[in-house]
């Protein structure tokens, strides 16, 4: 999960490259470097850090990136540490190649021991392993294009790579080659650029080719020739992507994350008026997935991280509303290990971005098997969207800060309104959506409650617990998630019923506990889970609803059913744990050892 970006045209290309490279910095940040090939002398630079870190590189090195052809990128470190040598681009042993990549090479190794034991190698990592392999085939003779092809075909088949590679003495050409990772190439009257995500870009063009697995690209300034991975030069029509660039700036907000977490009643507004008519009646639902989800005898979601957790929670729509049996599976896991299935299932797949390789590959796995799959995603176009049978959208708008939070909150209104779709929830769901929406919001506005929980409870804190029973439960884990990821407290989300059988001897003086109570049926029993912890010396933080709170409650959440709780309960959390990482001096959007989109596995 790295940005990659990349430019050929008519005009000066290094600023709306590091431009778009910042935008897409949310991919990885470990380091970052660019490449701009201007015919007499090559610049390349690279710098540990972001891109703003690149930039005072290149203003100390007072380099001078003119060049109408350049490829850059920021990086999330797989093989080898973080370091200038092991950023990208990496050059051929006589400097005439520059290779930038996305993704894993698997048996690098082995390429090393039988190609290129006379190399030397600047760098610890798998990716420079490529630049040299096409620079030892130019040099036995093939050209760039036939290297690029020998080159991949020496790739372990389970390879993910997204590569763009320039040739000193074809400097206006940026060959593109993809398997897995994602990469698009975007059409302009200017010229024509490269991006592993097209809200990198989105200030030169909204139009796009996407790249499919094995294939290749040659791109010029003025044209674009594909290959199939035979290298048969094939077409594909272009697609326009409506994002509006401006929805990827922070604009007013200090990072994007607060921005995401403002957005969720917006958004919840939005899935409701894109999924119903003004009749209340379910529009935008192919009648394919209606039907293929109501012959299915089980279904099973597969997901990871927050994904996962909305999968927890979308479980509880399809069973109570559809009466439809529900598992619901961690992808890595689904993928290797994969349970005894019903007879007729239906599987569906909850992702953000619609790249991350563990659901991938389970979707992979699946489709081997020939059963129906659904994909719902905030990026359509994305590989899994297009991978799927069907694909349904999330309508979040663009999801940056690495801690997701209004895409949780839209897969759960969008499983919601798929359960009504399909089976009968006897409420008026446009309506529910729209007073969720107004209490969202006024929990939303409610900021400095949270940010003084998050003071109070967290601040010179190493650890925390986030409690609950049922769907309580599932909160608490995705709020563990969103509190450990940013603020690096270790945090662990637990089923309140489980701790006593263990994890309760971690609790010490002051170890904050936070319960949410919003479902009567166990109300009565978290509150004695929370004050076992309490007499073992826990700060306790209880967010309860209406119905079930007590005096004492640190937040009480407005009643609304309670099987729509998650999307109340969660905005404490997401709040809490951006405070406790504000109050830390850390930086939210780009928390250590993360990325955004998590394409290799
Ligand atoms: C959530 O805050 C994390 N960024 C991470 O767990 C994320 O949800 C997970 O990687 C799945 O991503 P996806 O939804 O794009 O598939």
């Amino acid at each position: 999960m790295c940005g990659i970006v990349g430019y050929t045209g008519i005009n000066q290309v290094a600023q709306p490259i590091l431009k778009g490279l910042k935008k897409l910095e949310y991919r990885g940040y470990d380091s970052s470097g660019i490449y701009i090939n201007n015919g007499s002398s090559d610049i390349l630079v690279k710098a540990t850090g972001g891109v703003d870190d690149l930039r005072d590189v290149i203003e100390k090195q007072k380099k001078d990136l003119t060049g109408t052809a350049g490829i850059a990128h920021t990086r999330w470190a797989t093989h080898g540490g973080v370091n200038v040598d092991n950023a990208h681009p990496h050059m051929s042993e006589d400097g005439r190649f520059y290779l930038v990549h996305n993704g894993v090479i698997e048996n690098f190794q082995e390429l090393k021991e039988q190609y290129l034991q006379d190399v030397n190698f600047h760098s610890e990592t798998d990716s420079e392993v490529a630049v040299q392999l096409i620079d030892k085939f130019v040099k036995d003779g093939f050209s760039t294009f036939d290297s690029i092809r020998m080159m991949i075909s020496k790739l372990d088949g389970e390879s993910a790579y997204s590569f763009l590679i320039m040739d000193r003495k074809e400097p206006d050409l940026i060959f593109v080659a993809k398997n897995k990772s994602p990469m698009l190439v975007g059409l302009s009257d200017e010229g024509n650029v490269v991006a592993s995500d097209a809200i990198g870009v989105l200030d030169i063009t909204h139009d796009f080719i996407e790249l499919h697995d094995g294939e290749i690209a040659v791109v010029d300034k003025n044209k674009v020739d594909l290959f199939d991975k035979n290298g048969k030069q094939i077409q594909r029509e272009s697609f326009h992507v409506d994002i509006d660039a401006s929805d990827t700036d922070k604009g007013i907000y200090p990072y994007y994350m607060l921005k995401e977490i403002d957005e969720q009643a917006i958004v919840a507004r939005n899935l409701s008026e894109y999924y119903f008519d003004n009749n209340d009646q379910i529009q935008n639902i192919d009648p394919n997935i209606i039907k293929a989800m109501n012959d299915a005898d089980r279904f099973y979601i597969i997901a990871a991280g927050t994904s996962w957790h909305a999968g927890l929670v979308g479980k509880r729509f399809f069973e109570q509303w559809a009466n439809k049996p529900v598992e619901v599976f961690i992808s890595s896991e689904f993928a290797f290990d994969q349970p005894k299935l019903s007879e007729k299932p239906f599987f569906i797949f909850l992702t953000q971005s619609g790249e991350t390789a563990d659901s991938r590959e389970a979707l992979i796995k699946i489709k081997e098997q020939g059963y129906p799959t659904l994909t719902l995603s905030n990026v359509m176009n994305s590989t899994l969207t297009r991978e799927a049978d069907f694909a349904l959208p999330l309508m979040a708008g663009p999801e940056i800060a690495v801690a997701s939070t209004k895409a949780y909150t839209a897969q759960i209104i969008a499983q919601s309104i798929l359960a009504h779709a399909i089976g009968n929830s006897k409420m008026n769901i446009r309506e529910e959506l729209a007073n969720i929406a107004v209490y969202m919001q006024s929990i939303i506005d409610s900021k400095e409650i949270f940010q003084k929980i998050a003071n109070d409870a967290l601040k010179n804190q190493r650890s925390a617990f986030y409690i609950g029973r049922g769907l309580d439960a599932d909160v608490s884990y995705e709020a563990a998630l969103k509190l450990k990821e940013i603020s690096y407290i270790q945090t662990e989300g637990f089923a309140a019923g489980e701790l006593k059988h263990g994890t309760i001897s971690l609790i010490e003086n002051k170890t904050p506990v936070f319960a949410f109570i919003t479902q009567s049926k166990t109300a009565g029993l978290v509150r004695g889970n929370i004050s076992e912890t309490a007499a073992r010396g826990a700060k306790t933080i209880i967010i309860s609803s209406e119905k079930n709170a007590k005096s004492g409650d640190a937040y009480v959440l407005p009643q609304i059913p309670e099987i729509f709780m998650a999307l109340l309960s969660v905005i404490p959390a997401q709040l809490i744990a951006y405070y406790a990482t504000i109050d830390r001096g850390l930086n939210v959007d780009r928390p250590r050892n993360l990325a955004k989109s998590v394409t290799v596995q």
